[in-house]
Protein backbone atom coordinates (compact mmCIF):
# COMPACT_ATOMS: atom_id res chain seq x y z
CA UNK A 1 0.00 0.00 0.00
CA UNK A 2 1.55 3.48 -0.58
CA UNK A 3 1.08 6.39 1.57
CA UNK A 4 -1.59 9.00 1.27
CA UNK A 5 0.36 12.63 2.06
CA UNK A 6 -3.19 14.41 2.40
CA UNK A 7 -4.31 11.68 5.20
CA UNK A 8 -1.47 10.24 6.49
CA UNK A 9 -0.32 10.56 10.15
CA UNK A 10 2.75 12.54 11.02
CA UNK A 11 5.75 11.66 13.00
CA UNK A 12 9.07 12.85 12.44
CA UNK A 13 12.40 12.15 14.54
CA UNK A 14 14.16 15.14 16.33
CA UNK A 15 17.96 15.69 17.01
CA UNK A 16 20.57 18.29 16.42
CA UNK A 17 22.51 17.06 13.86
CA UNK A 18 19.67 14.84 12.10
CA UNK A 19 20.44 15.19 8.35
CA UNK A 20 22.01 11.45 8.85
CA UNK A 21 19.31 10.01 10.67
CA UNK A 22 18.25 6.17 9.56
CA UNK A 23 14.89 6.64 11.31
CA UNK A 24 12.98 8.13 8.24
CA UNK A 25 14.06 5.17 6.33
CA UNK A 26 13.24 2.69 8.89
CA UNK A 27 9.97 3.78 9.76
CA UNK A 28 9.16 4.04 5.86
CA UNK A 29 9.83 0.44 5.71
CA UNK A 30 7.82 -0.94 8.57
CA UNK A 31 5.13 1.75 7.19
CA UNK A 32 5.16 0.15 3.60
CA UNK A 33 5.54 -3.88 5.27
CA UNK A 34 2.61 -3.33 7.56
CA UNK A 35 0.05 -1.35 4.90
CA UNK A 36 0.00 1.77 7.68
CA UNK A 37 -0.15 5.31 6.18
CA UNK A 38 2.44 7.71 7.32
CA UNK A 39 4.73 10.68 6.66
CA UNK A 40 7.90 10.20 8.92
CA UNK A 41 10.57 13.12 8.75
CA UNK A 42 13.76 14.58 9.67
CA UNK A 43 13.39 16.96 11.94
CA UNK A 44 16.59 19.45 13.13
CA UNK A 45 15.91 20.54 15.79
CA UNK A 46 18.81 22.86 17.75
CA UNK A 47 17.99 22.62 22.01
CA UNK A 48 17.31 26.13 22.64
CA UNK A 49 14.22 25.95 19.32
CA UNK A 50 13.23 22.15 20.34
CA UNK A 51 10.36 22.97 22.60
CA UNK A 52 8.87 25.56 20.27
CA UNK A 53 9.81 22.70 16.96
CA UNK A 54 7.56 20.19 18.81
CA UNK A 55 4.83 22.67 19.98
CA UNK A 56 4.73 23.02 15.94
CA UNK A 57 4.81 19.81 15.01
CA UNK A 58 2.04 19.42 17.77
CA UNK A 59 0.32 21.74 16.10
CA UNK A 60 0.56 20.38 12.58
CA UNK A 61 -1.13 17.37 13.25
CA UNK A 62 2.05 15.36 14.62
CA UNK A 63 1.39 12.52 16.60
CA UNK A 64 4.44 10.71 17.22
CA UNK A 65 8.21 11.33 17.28
CA UNK A 66 11.79 10.03 17.83
CA UNK A 67 14.32 11.91 19.81
CA UNK A 68 17.82 11.34 19.57
CA UNK A 69 21.22 13.25 19.89
CA UNK A 70 21.32 15.75 22.26
CA UNK A 71 17.23 15.44 23.12
CA UNK A 72 16.53 13.08 24.41
CA UNK A 73 16.73 14.77 28.44
CA UNK A 74 14.92 17.87 27.17
CA UNK A 75 12.11 15.56 25.53
CA UNK A 76 11.92 13.67 28.96
CA UNK A 77 11.28 17.37 30.31
CA UNK A 78 8.39 18.41 27.92
CA UNK A 79 6.07 15.86 28.82
CA UNK A 80 3.26 15.53 30.45
CA UNK A 81 3.74 11.69 31.46
CA UNK A 82 6.28 9.39 31.17
CA UNK A 83 6.66 5.58 31.50
CA UNK A 84 8.42 3.84 34.44
CA UNK A 85 11.38 2.80 32.16
CA UNK A 86 11.78 6.48 30.84
CA UNK A 87 11.62 7.60 34.02
CA UNK A 88 14.65 5.71 35.34
CA UNK A 89 16.44 6.74 32.65
CA UNK A 90 15.64 10.62 32.69
CA UNK A 91 15.18 10.36 28.94
CA UNK A 92 12.54 9.72 26.12
CA UNK A 93 13.27 8.58 22.98
CA UNK A 94 10.05 8.07 21.58
CA UNK A 95 6.99 10.71 22.12
CA UNK A 96 3.24 9.80 22.00
CA UNK A 97 0.57 12.58 21.01
CA UNK A 98 -2.28 11.57 23.10
CA UNK A 99 -5.31 13.90 24.69
CA UNK A 100 -3.14 16.74 23.53
CA UNK A 101 -0.49 16.03 25.85
CA UNK A 102 2.88 14.07 24.79
CA UNK A 103 3.59 10.84 26.68
CA UNK A 104 7.51 9.84 26.34
CA UNK A 105 9.03 6.33 27.15
CA UNK A 106 12.34 4.63 26.47
CA UNK A 107 12.33 1.89 23.91
CA UNK A 108 16.46 2.07 23.48
CA UNK A 109 16.72 -0.55 26.24
CA UNK A 110 14.09 -2.99 25.28
CA UNK A 111 15.35 -2.76 21.34
CA UNK A 112 19.25 -3.83 23.21
CA UNK A 113 18.14 -6.98 24.45
CA UNK A 114 15.89 -7.64 21.77
CA UNK A 115 18.30 -7.57 19.43
CA UNK A 116 20.80 -9.70 21.70
CA UNK A 117 18.40 -11.80 22.67
CA UNK A 118 16.99 -12.34 19.68
CA UNK A 119 18.14 -11.54 16.47
CA UNK A 120 21.81 -12.85 18.15
CA UNK A 121 19.94 -15.36 20.44
CA UNK A 122 22.45 -14.55 23.17
CA UNK A 123 21.38 -15.43 27.04
CA UNK A 124 22.32 -12.52 29.32
CA UNK A 125 20.48 -14.28 31.97
CA UNK A 126 23.35 -14.69 34.90
CA UNK A 127 26.03 -12.79 33.21
CA UNK A 128 28.09 -10.53 35.35
CA UNK A 129 27.78 -6.91 33.40
CA UNK A 130 30.03 -3.95 33.07
CA UNK A 131 28.18 -0.78 31.97
CA UNK A 132 30.63 1.64 30.48
CA UNK A 133 29.05 5.41 31.02
CA UNK A 134 26.58 6.92 33.00
CA UNK A 135 24.94 9.09 30.22
CA UNK A 136 21.58 9.36 28.80
CA UNK A 137 22.54 6.00 26.38
CA UNK A 138 23.32 4.22 29.68
CA UNK A 139 20.51 5.36 31.66
CA UNK A 140 17.93 3.76 28.47
CA UNK A 141 19.30 0.31 28.51
CA UNK A 142 20.68 -0.33 32.22
CA UNK A 143 16.91 -0.97 33.58
CA UNK A 144 16.41 -3.35 31.10
CA UNK A 145 19.88 -5.03 31.21
CA UNK A 146 18.59 -6.02 35.10
CA UNK A 147 15.07 -7.00 33.82
CA UNK A 148 16.92 -9.38 31.20
CA UNK A 149 18.42 -11.22 33.95
CA UNK A 150 22.39 -10.33 34.45
CA UNK A 151 23.49 -11.69 37.63
CA UNK A 152 25.14 -8.29 38.85
CA UNK A 153 25.52 -4.67 36.96
CA UNK A 154 28.68 -2.51 37.46
CA UNK A 155 28.39 0.84 36.30
CA UNK A 156 31.75 2.87 35.72
CA UNK A 157 31.75 6.24 34.40
CA UNK A 158 35.03 8.86 33.95
CA UNK A 159 32.96 11.06 36.12
CA UNK A 160 32.43 8.90 39.24
CA UNK A 161 28.82 11.04 40.64
CA UNK A 162 26.79 10.29 36.97
CA UNK A 163 27.77 6.68 37.98
CA UNK A 164 26.47 6.57 41.70
CA UNK A 165 23.20 8.53 40.31
CA UNK A 166 22.82 6.11 38.08
CA UNK A 167 22.68 2.86 40.53
CA UNK A 168 20.54 5.19 42.89
CA UNK A 169 18.19 5.66 40.14
CA UNK A 170 17.87 1.50 39.38
CA UNK A 171 17.20 1.03 43.24
CA UNK A 172 18.47 -2.71 43.01
CA UNK A 173 22.05 -2.31 46.03
CA UNK A 174 21.96 -5.45 45.88
CA UNK A 175 22.51 -6.32 41.95
CA UNK A 176 23.61 -2.85 40.81
CA UNK A 177 26.66 -0.88 42.08
CA UNK A 178 29.25 2.04 41.21
CA UNK A 179 32.31 1.35 40.60
CA UNK A 180 35.78 4.48 39.33
CA UNK A 181 36.53 4.10 36.12
CA UNK A 182 41.04 3.87 37.79
CA UNK A 183 39.70 0.32 39.34
CA UNK A 184 38.45 -1.37 36.16
CA UNK A 185 41.66 -3.62 36.51
CA UNK A 186 40.56 -4.65 39.95
CA UNK A 187 36.62 -5.31 39.10
CA UNK A 188 37.75 -8.78 37.97
CA UNK A 189 35.94 -10.42 34.40
CA UNK A 190 32.49 -9.60 33.25
CA UNK A 191 30.36 -11.79 30.64
CA UNK A 192 28.45 -8.93 29.23
CA UNK A 193 30.60 -5.63 28.15
CA UNK A 194 28.39 -2.39 27.04
CA UNK A 195 29.81 0.99 25.90
CA UNK A 196 27.23 3.36 26.43
CA UNK A 197 29.77 6.38 26.71
CA UNK A 198 30.08 8.71 23.44
CA UNK A 199 34.21 8.69 23.13
CA UNK A 200 34.03 7.52 19.88
CA UNK A 201 31.80 10.31 18.51
CA UNK A 202 33.95 12.95 20.68
CA UNK A 203 36.66 11.77 18.27
CA UNK A 204 38.91 10.54 20.55
CA UNK A 205 41.46 7.90 19.04
CA UNK A 206 41.30 4.15 20.53
CA UNK A 207 39.49 3.17 23.37
CA UNK A 208 41.99 1.60 26.52
CA UNK A 209 40.47 -0.52 29.31
CA UNK A 210 42.17 -3.64 30.86
CA UNK A 211 42.11 -6.59 29.10
CA UNK A 212 41.53 -8.47 32.33
CA UNK A 213 38.16 -7.58 32.16
CA UNK A 214 37.00 -10.47 29.25
CA UNK A 215 36.83 -13.95 29.61
CA UNK A 216 35.96 -16.75 27.11
CA UNK A 217 32.27 -15.83 27.54
CA UNK A 218 32.28 -12.36 27.01
CA UNK A 219 29.73 -10.54 24.81
CA UNK A 220 31.06 -6.89 24.58
CA UNK A 221 28.36 -4.32 22.76
CA UNK A 222 28.64 -0.81 21.37
CA UNK A 223 25.57 1.07 21.44
CA UNK A 224 26.63 3.25 18.37
CA UNK A 225 27.33 2.10 14.72
CA UNK A 226 29.07 2.92 11.93
CA UNK A 227 32.34 4.94 12.27
CA UNK A 228 32.46 5.93 16.15
CA UNK A 229 32.20 2.35 17.20
CA UNK A 230 35.09 1.40 15.51
CA UNK A 231 37.48 2.06 18.14
CA UNK A 232 35.37 -0.33 21.22
CA UNK A 233 35.09 -2.48 18.82
CA UNK A 234 38.24 -3.18 17.45
CA UNK A 235 39.57 -3.08 21.38
CA UNK A 236 36.87 -6.04 22.02
CA UNK A 237 38.44 -8.27 19.31
CA UNK A 238 41.99 -7.96 20.67
CA UNK A 239 40.78 -8.34 24.17
CA UNK A 240 39.66 -11.96 22.75
CA UNK A 241 35.83 -11.22 23.22
CA UNK A 242 33.58 -14.38 21.67
CA UNK A 243 30.87 -12.17 20.67
CA UNK A 244 31.00 -8.47 19.46
CA UNK A 245 27.85 -6.58 18.73
CA UNK A 246 27.40 -2.90 17.30
CA UNK A 247 24.37 -0.57 17.88
CA UNK A 248 22.41 -0.65 14.44
CA UNK A 249 20.49 -4.04 15.42
CA UNK A 250 19.42 -2.02 18.43
CA UNK A 251 18.19 1.03 16.43
CA UNK A 252 16.27 -1.00 13.88
CA UNK A 253 14.61 -2.82 17.27
CA UNK A 254 14.29 0.12 19.15
CA UNK A 255 12.17 1.61 15.99
CA UNK A 256 10.00 -1.37 16.31
CA UNK A 257 9.18 -0.83 19.84
CA UNK A 258 8.01 2.67 18.81
CA UNK A 259 6.25 1.67 16.13
CA UNK A 260 4.51 -0.72 18.23
CA UNK A 261 4.14 2.03 20.50
CA UNK A 262 2.46 3.98 17.85
CA UNK A 263 0.27 1.86 15.72
CA UNK A 264 -0.10 -1.32 17.63
CA UNK A 265 1.51 -3.73 14.95
CA UNK A 266 5.03 -4.90 15.40
CA UNK A 267 7.06 -4.85 12.55
CA UNK A 268 9.18 -7.71 11.22
CA UNK A 269 12.68 -5.77 11.96
CA UNK A 270 14.40 -8.92 9.90
CA UNK A 271 14.55 -7.44 5.93
CA UNK A 272 15.27 -3.53 7.10
CA UNK A 273 18.07 -4.79 9.25
CA UNK A 274 19.81 -7.02 6.72
CA UNK A 275 19.38 -3.76 4.25
CA UNK A 276 20.72 -1.48 6.65
CA UNK A 277 23.64 -3.92 7.80
CA UNK A 278 24.55 -4.09 4.20
CA UNK A 279 25.18 -1.01 3.91
CA UNK A 280 26.60 -0.30 7.13
CA UNK A 281 30.33 0.23 5.78
CA UNK A 282 28.92 3.72 4.78
CA UNK A 283 27.21 4.66 8.23
CA UNK A 284 29.04 6.87 9.55
CA UNK A 285 26.88 8.28 12.52
CA UNK A 286 25.01 7.60 16.04
CA UNK A 287 21.05 7.90 15.81
P1 LIG B 1 24.56 9.83 25.51
O1 LIG B 1 23.16 10.31 25.35
O2 LIG B 1 25.17 9.29 24.27
O3 LIG B 1 24.72 8.91 26.66
P2 LIG B 1 25.71 11.84 27.19
O4 LIG B 1 24.49 11.85 28.05
O5 LIG B 1 26.39 13.12 26.86
O6 LIG B 1 25.41 11.16 25.80
O7 LIG B 1 26.76 10.84 27.89
C1 LIG B 1 28.00 10.60 27.32
C2 LIG B 1 28.68 9.50 28.10
O8 LIG B 1 29.94 9.21 27.51
C3 LIG B 1 28.97 9.88 29.54
O9 LIG B 1 28.96 8.72 30.32
C4 LIG B 1 30.38 10.46 29.41
O10 LIG B 1 31.11 10.48 30.61
P3 LIG B 1 30.95 11.74 31.60
O11 LIG B 1 29.66 11.54 32.35
O12 LIG B 1 32.16 11.65 32.48
O13 LIG B 1 30.95 12.98 30.73
C5 LIG B 1 30.97 9.46 28.46
N1 LIG B 1 32.16 9.96 27.75
C6 LIG B 1 32.21 10.92 26.81
N2 LIG B 1 33.47 11.08 26.36
C7 LIG B 1 34.24 10.20 27.04
C8 LIG B 1 35.62 9.85 27.03
N3 LIG B 1 36.47 10.48 26.22
N4 LIG B 1 36.04 8.86 27.87
C9 LIG B 1 35.18 8.24 28.70
N5 LIG B 1 33.86 8.53 28.76
C10 LIG B 1 33.40 9.48 27.93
Amino acid sequence: MTTNQSTAARYAVFGHPIAHSLSPRIHTAFAAQTGIALEYTAIDAPPAQFAAILDAFAAGGGRGGNVTLPLKEAAFALCAQVSERARIAGAVNTLVRNDGQWHGDNTDGAGLVRDLTGRQGLDLRGRRALLLGAGGAARGVAPALLDAGVLELVVVNRTPERADALVDALGQPGRAHSRYWDDLADQGDFELIVNATSAGRSGDAGFNAPFTLVNSRTLAVELNYGEVAIPFLAWARAAGCRDVVDGLGMLVEQAAEAFELWHGVRPDTGPVYEALRAQNARLVTAD
